[in-house]
């Protein structure tokens, strides 16, 4: 195998990727990182208004993106979404798994459309991304790299989230599953479990914890700060500290590594 520079392991170029979920959060981070590393990144998000906001922001950097309506939910847009990458860039190269929805619900309370919603979004809409970039990373005879953004919460539960936990769960075991299996033909699988990260989304959780837990903001202030006392390092996580890791996996630095789920939590789980 030719040896490689830093600068050409990190150079991602001739590299096309779908981001889905990327037009806010830590979505929005990665098409940052990849599209700085040169890689023709498609935000495949259902939210419009800010895919195609965010899309603007990095063309007018100069990068290489792209958006496209999307739900994950749906195998039909999924199709869509890999289509349109590979007609307007002629590859799909890594595919980033990490639309994700996690609403605050105690399990008493989860029905069944809500239950549905979250695995047909987390779980269902990973397998199905990947099964579709997989055949087209296949037929192109290239190998390719898929990241899949699972969550503390597939090793420890943090509440009110028996939905979401099950989900992710499911997203690390999926990871394994379909790294052993598309590893002949050159495909590395792996996940990224966060921990606490401040997203547009985590603000909307803490919203509905108030809510669901009838807590007053102030209590929710006290949980937000037990939470962050237990993380080593000492903050909760910033996007850019789950796209760099993400970066990582999508580059010839990590080509050795397949079915692994990197913890990024600040070292949460240690404690
Ligand atoms: N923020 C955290 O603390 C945290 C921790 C662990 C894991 N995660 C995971 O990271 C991922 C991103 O989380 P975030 O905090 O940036 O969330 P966010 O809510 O801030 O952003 C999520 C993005 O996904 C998009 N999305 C939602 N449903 C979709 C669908 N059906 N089809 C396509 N796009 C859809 C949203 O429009 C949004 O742009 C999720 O998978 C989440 O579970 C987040």
């Amino acid at each position: 195998m030719a040896f490689k520079t830093i600068a050409q392991l990190f150079d991602l170029r001739n590299e096309t990727a779908i981001v889905s979920g990327g037009s806010v959060g830590i979505g929005k981070s990665i098409v940052d990182r990849l599209s700085e590393a040169g890689a023709a990144v498609v935000i495949a998000d259902i939210d419009i208004e800010h895919g195609e906001q965010t899309k603007k922001e990095f063309v007018d950097k100069g990068r290489k993106v792209e958006f496209i309506s999307t739900d994950v939910s749906n195998p039909d847009d999924i199709e869509k979404a890999v289509d349109f990458s590979i007609q307007k860039y002629g590859s799909l190269d890594i595919l980033v798994n990490n639309a994700g929805i996690f609403p605050i619900t105690p399990a008493l309370d989860i029905t069944e459309s809500a239950w549905k919603r979250v695995m047909d979004i987390n779980l269902k809409g990973t397998f199905f991304f990947s099964q579709k970039a997989a055949n087209k990373m296949i037929e192109k005879g290239k190998s390719g790299k898929i990241i899949n953004i699972a969550s503390i919460d597939a090793f420890h539960p943090t509440g009110n989230l028996a939905h979401y936990d099950a989900s992710k769960g499911g997203v690390v075991m999926m990871t394994r599953s379909l790294a052993l299996e598309w590893g002949k033909y050159g495909i590395n699988v792996n996940a990224i479990a966060p921990g606490g990260i401040l997203t547009p989304g985590a603000t909307q959780s803490s919203a509905e914890m108030i809510k669901a837990s009838a807590m007053k903001a102030e209590q929710i202030t006290e949980v937000g700060k037990a939470f962050t006392a237990r993380i080593p390092l000492g903050h909760q996580g910033d996007p850019d500290e789950i796209a760099t890791v993400a970066l990582f996996l999508a580059s010839g630095a990590a080509r050795y590594i397949t079915g692994e789920t990197i913890i990024a939590d600040g070292g949460y789980l240690l404690s």
